[in-house]
Order: structure tokens, then sequence, then C-alpha cells
């Protein structure tokens, strides 16, 4: 549905996307994640056909955004993170108004209204005023108005930000209904376990790089790959068996980095698969070393987004 190929833009000399290329398929929910400033709106706003890139190429379903402007247009929902509504419109007259625009005929637009309307949970406030609706609902409305013309691709820029817990468990079903519907939907945040939590695949930028892309699974275990063993040993077994576990584990080649945690846990970061996790077991079983818990500690994505987007 959507691929980037070394997509570039520079203002001036400061290049806030550095070729970028990715690919996302259809029916995917994409969540685009990475820090202030890491380049996800400059890659919307070049989506969205509001932005040229320096160099590059972006095309959506096969139509190039650059070259066919007006094509990808009608392919694509664009919510942006900042957006003007106009203040003495009621919701339906404000989704009536692009509805016009879009010149969809007068003997739809209400029902589309009203579909609109119920699938973004503001079927009550249809003839309130814009301006009075809180900037959740307001978000929502605006979500609404860029599914007016029924794009492949939703555009989605931080359409969560500044929303109360309650309120982001409604977009999420709402983006879960979009998906089922069949839409392509790439969504950004600047918050990793949210976005993991709701969307099939992943691509994470930095500085206007990119440094994954690809599916939640492929992330975690991509990052849980790195995480470290966690041994826990029987509590209050003593000095000794935690000096003797140490021992045993220092005398493993595969065996990097020992951490004490606490009196009884240890924390082991290995070289090893598998096999070598079941012969550290065996090994300290055999040595009647008490340990009661052997797992491998999921990394916090949190954490992982701290350090995947910290050294740049
Ligand atoms: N019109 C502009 N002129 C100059 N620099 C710009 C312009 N627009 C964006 N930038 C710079 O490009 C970089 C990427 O900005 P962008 O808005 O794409 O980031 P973002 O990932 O959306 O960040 P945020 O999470 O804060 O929304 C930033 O360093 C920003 O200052
Ligand atoms: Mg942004």
């Amino acid at each position: 549905m959507l691929s980037l190929e070394k997509l570039t833009k520079k203002y001036g000399d400061f290049t806030a996307l550095n070729g970028l290329s990715l690919e996302i398929a259809d029916g995917q929910l994409h969540g685009f994640v990475g820090p202030n400033g890491a380049g996800k709106t400059t890659t919307m706003r070049i989506l969205a056909t509001l932005l040229k890139p320096t160099s590059g190429t972006a095309t959506i379903d096969g139509v190039d955004v650059v070259r066919n402007g007006t094509e990808a247009r009608r392919l694509i929902g664009y919510m942006p993170d900042f957006f003007g509504v106009y203040d003495s419109l009621k919701c339906w007259e404000y989704l009536d108004f692009y509805a016009r625009c879009y010149r969809i005929p007068s003997a739809d637009r209400k029902k589309m209204t009203e579909r609109l309307l119920d699938l973004v949970q503001l079927s009550e406030k249809k003839d309130a005023f814009v301006d009075s609706l809180s900037r959740g609902m307001k978000q929502r409305l605006c979500l609404a108005r860029s599914l007016i013309h029924d794009p492949k691709l939703l555009i989605l820029d931080e359409p969560a930000s500044g929303m109360d817990p309650r309120a982001r468990a409604e977009m999420k079903t709402i983006l879960r209904t979009l998906r089922e519907m069949g839409k392509t939907v790439l969504i950004s945040s600047h918050i990793l376990p949210e976005l993991s939590e709701m969307c099939d695949s992943l691509t994470i930028l930095d500085h206007g790089q990119l440094v994954f892309s690809g599916s939640v699974e492929a992330l975690s275990e991509k990052m849980n790959g790195n995480a470290p063993l966690e041994i826990r040993l029987q509590e209050g077994c003593g000095e000794a068996a935690v000096d003797t576990a140490v021992a045993c584990l220092k005398e493993l080649p595969f065996v990097k980095e020992i951490l004490q945690e606490g009196t009884c846990v240890l924390k082991v970061r290995t070289e090893g698969g598998e096999a070598e996790h079941m012969q550290m077991l065996r090994e300290m079983i055999s040595r009647n070393i008490p340990v009661c818990d052997f797992h491998r500690a999921p990394m916090n994505l949190e954490k992982v987004f701290m350090e995947v987007t910290g050294d740049a």
C-alpha cells in the first residue's frame, strides 16, 4: 500500500528526513514512533502532498505522491497534529461542509454524516457547536472528516495526544474498527508501548533516520534477544550459595556479564541461544545451586525506546 524509497527532506542545510525507506502492506495498522523532532510529521506531510521531498519517492498504492498528487489525495485521509476547526459550525454541518468539498451528492450526505458521527462516537454531539467540544472530541471529529471520501490509507498524526485514558481506549476501538473496514493506517506517536499494543507493525524513527521497521513481534524479539537472563535463587539461600552460582556461571564461556541484584537475584548477559541456556541451568542444578526461577527478563518498551533513540 505504502512504499517509501530513500525519502529525504532538507530545510535549508538541516536534514529533517534522511533516506527513509520502508514498506507498509495493505490493511496494516502501522505505528510511526520517534521522539520530538524525529521527522514523523515531515514524513506524513510529504505523504499528504503538503510538502515536497528533497529527494526520494513515496508511492501509495502505486501512485507517486509528487508526480500524481491529485490521484494520491483521493487515496489518503489525513489528520494533522493541529487542526483548525470552524467555530460557528455544528458537528454535522462541519462534516457536511467537507462532504460538499468532496462533491458527495446531497442525497448521500445526511446518511454519511450520521454514519461517521456514529463511528467516532459523537452521535450525541450532532447538533453541538464544534468549539464546544472537548479536545478529544475535536480530534475524533477531525478523524471523521478524514474518512469522508472513503480513503484507503489513513495518515493520523498523533491522534491520541492530550487524550485521557478513556478517550485513548475509545480511539483504539475506533482504530480497530477502521482496520476491520480494510483501511491501512499509519499512526504516529512518541509513546512506543501505546502503539505496540494496538499496531501490527512499527517504524521507529530518530533524527530523520530509520531505527527499526517491522512487525511488533520482530521488535520484541530483537529487543528481548539482547535482554539479560534473570536467575532467582531461593530466598535466604545465603552468600555461599550466591558465590557458588557466580563461580559456576563464570566458568561458562558464553556468559559475558553477571550482575547481582538484591541478595539472591542474578542477571546474566550471554551470547548463547537456547542450547546454552539449557546447559547453564543443567550446570547449576547439578551443583545443587538453589535455582527457583530462570527466565529472560522482557525489556520494558519504554526502556527500549530510550535505548534505541538515545545515542544519536
Ligand atoms: N518548516 C521547517 N523549517 C525548518 N525546520 C523544520 C521545519 N519543519 C520541521 N523542521 C525540523 O525538522 C525536524 C523534524 O520535525 P518534525 O515535525 O517532522 O518532527 P516530529 O517527529 O513530528 O516531532 P514531534 O514529535 O515533536 O511532532 C525538526 O528538527 C524540526 O525542527
Ligand atoms: Mg510531529
